[in-house]
């Protein structure tokens, strides 16, 4: 028999085969343009780990010497807003659970997280909000507290021996009737 001559069932299993290869070649570059539009897509809307709006600084100490950051860390900026200044270390929050930061109900706020160490994760249970707590940087990140209750904030990057136990809370009031 010649070998050039093929018969009729070794030529259909030929044409499935390319078949099969076309369609699983197409799958293939498909799924590399879906990552590739993936990634140019968080990128173009900021979602890396340093935010393009933070603010960075040469000297990762600076944050901890700036005045946001010392005392009560609450700032009022209008009838129902306000800034809130976050620093975390190994291994608590500033301000932290001994004290609760207590606001009323309907505040938009507006947190900026920092880090006087390594790297710390801050995230309010319950909401949205979660940031990297950068050395140097200054994150920030806004959330409405519609409903009353006690929210917790957790440490979600671990920090060391002392990392589960990097917990501050957030006390939301009832709104009073005016
Ligand atoms: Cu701080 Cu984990």
């Amino acid at each position: 028999m010649n070998s050039t001559v093929q018969d009729p069932f070794e030529e259909r299993f030929h044409h499935a085969a390319q078949r099969h290869e076309r369609a699983w070649l197409f799958i293939s570059v498909a799924m590399i343009a879906v990552l590739f539009i993936a990634a140019v897509y968080l990128v173009v809307h900021d979602y890396g780990v340093v935010a393009k709006t933070a603010r960075i600084y040469v000297d990762p100490d600076t944050p901890a010497t700036l005045a946001d950051f010392q005392g009560s860390g609450i700032k009022q900026t209008g009838p129902e807003s306000y800034n809130v200044y976050e620093m975390a270390r190994i291994w608590s929050w500033t301000p932290g659970t001994s004290t609760p930061i207590t606001l009323p109900a309907g505040s938009h706020v507006t947190f900026y997280v920092t880090s006087g160490d390594v790297l710390h994760g801050f995230e309010i249970q319950g909401t949205s909000i979660n940031l990297t707590a950068i050395p140097g940087v200054i994150g920030h990140v806004s959330y409405t507290f519609d409903k009353p209750g006690t929210y917790y904030i957790i440490c979600n990057e671990y920090c060391g021996a002392g990392h589960q136990a990097m917990i501050g809370k957030i006390i939301i009031t009832a709104r009073t009737k005016a």
